[in-house]
C-alpha cells in the first residue's frame, strides 16, 4: 500500500512537529464501512481535512502535516465480547474486516474472506487519495473557495469569515506576483499520509517488509500506524509487533495510565528517543484532563524524551443520549482540546496535534455546533458503524477555533 521512503518522510515531518515546528492534523471515519465505500465519500472526507489545514496553516504560520484515518480503518477494538438487543444476545460487530454490521447471527459471524476485501478497498482508496492529492482537487483556490461557501450559510458566520477572507486576499496577492497553480506545485497539490489502528496482528504482519534501501521492517499496509487504547499493555503483542517497525507510530492514552507505565510505554516503543517516532495520542476526556494530564507531561519532559503529543478529544467524551443514541456533544470535544492547549502552554510542552473522529457527509451525531444538532436531531442522519463523528460544519468550525488556539 505504501512506500517505506513515504513512511520516513512523515517520519521526517512529526520529528519537527515534535520539536515545536509544525501541527500534525489526524482524521477520518471511526471505522471506515464496505457499504461507504465509494468516490463521492472519500472525497468529501478528503475535502474537509484539506479545509481544516488551510486555516490552520494559515493561522498557526506553521505547516500542518495531514494524516487520514482511512484506507485501512476496518477493525475495531470493543469494550464487550456481546451485544444483547431486546433480550438477544450476539458477538460484538468488530468492523468489517472481521464480520457485518448487521444484528442477526449470520452477520456476527467472522470471516476470513473479510480480510481480503478490506485489503483491495483499502488500495483503491488509496490510489483515489493519492488521485486528489496530485490531480488538482487539493488546489488552494478551491479549498478556500469550499470554506467561504460553507461560511455563507453558517449561523456563526462573523467569527470566521475574517480568516478565510485574509486566505483570500494572500492567495489573490501571490496570483499578482506570478505566483500560481500552474507553475507552484505547494498551490496545486498536496500530500496526504494513511493511518489505522493496528489491531488484527496476522493482517499488519502479512503487509511487513523488509526495506531494500535502508534494510529495515516496515509496515506498508499503511503511513502510521497506531495501538489503541486496550492494547498497549506493555508485555502484550502489539507492544511487541510496534518495536519491530520502523513506521512512525502512535500510542493512545487514557485516564488510567500511570506515570511510570508511560515512561516504560515510551521507552519500549522509542528506545533511540527520535523524536518523530512515537505520537502519545492523549484521550482523557474533557472532566478528566485537567487532572490527568499535566503530572504526564510534566514527567514526560523531566525525563527528557522527545515525542509529538496529539490530543483526541472523541474517545474520552462519548455518552449515550435520552434518545439511546451513542454521542458526543461539541462543547465537551472543544473543551478538552481547549485544556489539553492550556496543560502545555503551562508546563512548557508542546501540543503537536489533534485526532479527530469525522467525515465530510452531513451526519448527525454529535451534538452542538453552530447549527445546534439536539438529541432529538440525532435521529435524522445517524449513519455511523461505531462511534459519532464530527460532521462536515462542526469539524470545520473546530478547525477555525484550534487555529486560534494555536495562535494563542
Ligand atoms: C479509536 O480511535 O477508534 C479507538 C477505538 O480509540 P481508543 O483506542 O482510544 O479507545
Ligand atoms: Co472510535
Amino acid at each position: 500500500m505504501v512506500f517505506a521512503a513515504e513512511a520516513r518522510t512523515l517520519r521526517k515531518q512529526l520529528s519537527d512537529v515534535a520539536l515545536g515546528k509544525g501541527f500534525l492534523l489526524q482524521g477520518g471515519d471511526c471505522a471506515e464501512s464496505f457499504e461507504d465505500f465509494n468516490a463521492p465519500k472519500i472525497r468529501d472526507t478528503f475535502k474537509v481535512i484539506l479545509q481544516m489545514a488551510v486555516v490552520m496553516t494559515f493561522a498557526a504560520r506553521c505547516p500542518v502535516t495531514k494524516v487520514a484515518r482511512m484506507a485501512g480503518q476496518y477493525a475495531k477494538p470493543r469494550s464487550a465480547d456481546f451485544e444483547e438487543v431486546d433480550g438477544k444476545q450476539l458477538p460484538s460487530y468488530r468492523g468489517d474486516i472481521v464480520n457485518r454490521f448487521g444484528f442477526t447471527e449470520a452477520d456476527r459471524m467472522p470471516n476470513p474472506n473479510r480480510l481480503k476485501d478490506a485489503y483491495f478497498r483499502s488500495a483503491a482508496t488509496m490510489n483515489l487519495l493519492r488521485a486528489f492529492a496530485q490531480g488538482g482537487l487539493a488546489d488552494l483556490h478551491e479549498v478556500n473557495r469550499w470554506n467561504m461557501s460553507f461560511l455563507e450559510n453558517n449561523p456563526q458566520k462573523e467569527l470566521y469569515v475574517g480568516l478565510a477572507q485574509r486566505i483570500q486576499d494572500a492567495l489573490s496577492f501571490m496570483e499578482v506576483l506570478g505566483i500560481n497553480s500552474a507553475n507552484t506545485p505547494a498551490i496545486y497539490e498536496t500530500t496526504l499520509f494513511t493511518s489505522h489502528e493496528a489491531l488484527l496482528l496476522n493482517y499488519e504482519e502479512a503487509l511487513t517488509r523488509t526495506d531494500t534501501i535502508s534494510g529495515n521492517w516496515y509496515a506498508c499496509s499503511a503511513h502510521m500506524l497506531w495501538i489503541g487504547e486496550r492494547t498497549r499493555q506493555l508485555d502484550h503483542a502489539h507492544v511487541e509487533f510496534f518495536r519491530g517497525i520502523h513506521n512512525p507510530i502512535g500510542v493512545k492514552v487514557g485516564p488510567s495510565i500511570k506515570e511510570d507505565e508511560l515512561i516504560r510505554l515510551i521507552d519500549a516503543l522509542n528506545p533511540d528517543n527520535d523524536p518523530g517516532r512515537l505520537t502519545l495520542i492523549t484521550r482523557m476526556g474533557a472532566d478528566n484532563i485537567g487532572a490527568k494530564l499535566p503530572a504526564l507531561l510534566r514527567r514526560v519532559k523531566q525525563e527528557g524524551r522527545h515525542v509529538v503529543w496529539s490530543s483526541d478529544p472523541m474517545h474520552g467524551n462519548t455518552v449515550k443520549a435520552s434518545s439511546g443514541y451513542k454521542t458526543r456533544d461539541f462543547d465537551a470535544i472543544l473543551k478538552e482540546i481547549r485544556e489539553f492547549f492550556q496543560a502545555h502552554r503551562a508546563e512548557g510542552t508542546y501540543p503537536g496535534g489533534i485526532h479527530l473522529e469525522m467525515t465530510g457527509q452531513h451526519v448527525t451525531e454529535c451534538t452542538g455546533g453552530a447549527y445546534k444538532i439536539s438529541d432529538d436531531d440525532l435521529a435524522q442522519c445517524y449513519k455511523t458503524q461505531c462511534d459519532p463523528r464530527l460532521n462536515a460544519d462542526q469539524v470545520l468550525e473546530m478547525a477555525f477555533l484550534v487555529a486560534e488556539a494555536i495562535k494563542e
